[in-house]
């Protein structure tokens, strides 16, 4: 069913093209005098001076076309338009028509939104973590906001490929195989002589590469002689020394297993895990075709593309091979574009990566265009900002270390239970089922935290506030979700089933608007989800949820649905709490959040 909103500026836009003016003056938006109308359009003003006439005439002269427009496709009775003001055209539903609107919704699964008509092929770069390092809350945003773009997107229809582009390749891995080789010379990786096979066990946990990382990348950057020799390592593994190879494919393997624990703790999954070592054979190729066509140019022992046509004359150009011969994030980013492009077909690639990469992105998408890599190709950075600790400062663990992903989830976990325990759903639930729902509740307060900000600032993570079940939060959103299935619950025991939604009741009460406020809020569903996948921010959608939660709980305080003698109201206020639900739950299901079964 397509929404009712761009049905109508479809109706109204063709109206104002059949008179000669602007068609995207037509568009018709919510109503801002909900009291007066349902939806406006306000373009026959600019339209009107356009063509130096009379705004009122023209607004006129556009209802005419508009009502005769609307008998053939929805017959007028529905829908009366009239002029405001200096010239504002106001379209008010009649009450059937919005109880019949209503209705239809329910039998629609995409409750009004329409898919595209042109799917594309987007590929979603996210997560993105870097091998050898356990993630940090840093990855946390990335993970969060691009699961969610993946589900959003899928969901409206495009062919989404959700991409990790871990950071698998390059010189911290030959640094970490210097730092293990200090630490355990004895390692058969380290007898230059000895050429396999290699043990399938890796000689390293986790614990051991995160105590290794930073330990290498200091004496990286203090030890000369040190530094020379994580060059000469990482130079040999790319050429495929054995012994390197075999290493590194145990560090890699150990950090996947290792994230991959955390993403399921999350339930995040990606379709393609394609680190940067993935394009470790494309990037030669790709590096002599953009020397031969003359892009790249040699400038102090180094291969750069000059980039000043594309971001101004004081644009540093783009370094694609360093003077001793090296490739860098750059060189590898372009080459993933290429294959995104010429493999993938993508039409769009969009990279959830914090913002403090702008310059990286804004670099490699012009250097990409410009050489023709990329030609129709959309390129989006969708950056984000930092997730802060109450001091307004990166989230940082108590003794001021970075704090891993996983203890934060599971400070969120432990925060969830003892939620629950004051509830004293402990007592009522068997231990698994408290756990499930401890778990649902800790995602959901940790997503919808996130989710809810503008993606592009940074924002303060308050994990009291945000458990409380009050409150724009996850765990409130849960409850008013599982609320309604415990009502509809109810009801049926009673013997009361949902049925048709009818028109809102005609008088002028708290009762009457509770139920028109609810009824209204549907039409804005499809819109919250649109202006999400148009600007990539999810926090639209988290906007919608608590709007919705919101205008339910005033419902459900004034429309006594179980108390209600009206067999056929009561049938369409269930079936309004059943729509409400079923909402609910698919909003939240693309923001990645699962709903118990109660809580
Ligand atoms: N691994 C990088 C980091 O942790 C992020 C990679 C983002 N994706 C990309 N195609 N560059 O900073």
């Amino acid at each position: 069913m397509p929404s009712i909103r761009l049905g109508l500026s479809k109706i109204v836009q063709d109206c104002f093209q059949a008179m000669g003016l602007p068609a995207e003056l037509g568009v018709v938006t919510k109503s801002d005098r909900p009291d007066l109308c349902h939806f406006q359009c306000n373009g026959a003003l600019p339209a009107a001076k356009s063509i130096k006439k009379n705004p009122r005439e023209v607004a006129n002269q556009l209802i005419l076309l508009i009502q005769e427009k609307l008998s053939n496709e929805i017959r007028d009775e529905k829908i009366a338009l009239a002029i405001a003001g200096p010239g504002f055209i106001n379209f008010k539903f009649s009450e059937a028509y919005i109880g019949q609107i209503i209705d239809e919704l329910k039998s629609d699964p995409l409750m009004g939104v329409e898919k595209r008509q042109h799917p594309r092929k987007v590929i979603v770069d996210f997560g993105s973590p870097n091998v050898a390092k356990s993630m940090h809350v840093g990855h946390l945003r990335s993970t969060i906001l691009g699961d969610a773009i993946v589900r959003l997107y899928r969901h409206l229809g495009d062919d989404v490929v959700g991409d990790n582009h871990i950071g698998d390749w390059g010189t911290p891995m030959g640094m970490v195989i210097c730092e293990l080789e200090r630490e355990m010379p004895g390692l058969p990786y380290f007898q230059p002589s000895n050429q396999g096979p290699f043990s399938k066990e890796s000689p390293v946990s986790m614990a051991d590469l995160e105590r290794i990382y930073p330990v290498a990348s200091k004496r990286f950057k203090e030890d000369p002689e040190f530094a020379s020799k994580v060059l000469k390592v990482t130079d040999a593994l790319q050429k495929g020394e054995p012994r390197f190879k075999a290493l590194w494919l145990h560090f890699q393997q150990t950090t996947i297993k290792e994230d991959t624990e955390d993403y399921n703790q999350l339930n995040v999954h990606f379709d393609t895990w394609c680190g940067e070592s993935f394009y470790e054979e494309k990037m030669p190729p790709l590096v002599e075709k953009l020397k031969a066509s003359g892009a790249a140019k040699m400038s102090e022992g180094a291969w750069v593309i000059d980039l000043t046509q594309e971001l101004g004359p004081e644009a540093p150009p783009l370094l694609l091979v360093k003077s001793g011969g090296g490739f860098l994030y750059h060189t590898s980013d372009l080459a993933t574009i290429e294959y995104r492009v010429n493999e993938l077909k993508a039409h769009l690639c969009i990279y959830v990566v914090d913002s403090r990469q702008s310059f990286h992105f804004k670099q490699v998408f012009a250097a990409a265009k410009l050489t023709g890599i990329a030609k129709s190709t959309e390129l989006v950075h969708a950056g984000f900002g930092t997730m802060n600790g109450k001091d307004g400062k990166p989230f940082k663990t108590r003794d001021g270390g970075v704090l891993k992903l996983k203890d934060l989830i599971e400070q969120i976990l432990n925060e969830a239970r003892n939620r629950l325990k004051e509830m004293n759903l402990d007592t009522q639930y068997s231990p698994a089922e408290l756990e499930d729902v401890a778990h649902k509740v800790g995602i959901a307060t940790l997503k919808y935290a996130d989710l809810k900000n503008n993606r592009t600032a940074d924002y303060v993570f308050d994990l009291e506030r945000f458990s409380q079940f009050e409150g724009g939060t996850g765990p409130y959103l849960l409850y008013a979700t599982v609320r309604i299935k415990s009502i509809l619950r109810k009801a049926r025991e009673q013997g009361f089933e949902p049925a048709s939604i009818v028109a809102p009741l005609g008088e002028v009460t708290e009762k009457a608007r509770a139920e028109r406020e609810l009824m209204l809020k549907f039409l804005d569903y499809s819109d919250a989800l649109n202006r999400a996948y148009q600007h990539i921010e999810p926090h639209h959608l988290c906007e919608y949820g608590l709007e919705l939660s919101q205008a339910f709980n005033f419902f459900y305080k004034e429309c006594h649905i179980l108390k209600e003698s009206d067999p056929v109201r009561r049938g369409s206020w269930l079936a309004l709490c059943g729509l409400t639900h079923d909402c609910l739950v698919q909003l939240l299901g693309l923001l990645g959040i699962l709903v118990p079964n109660r809580m």
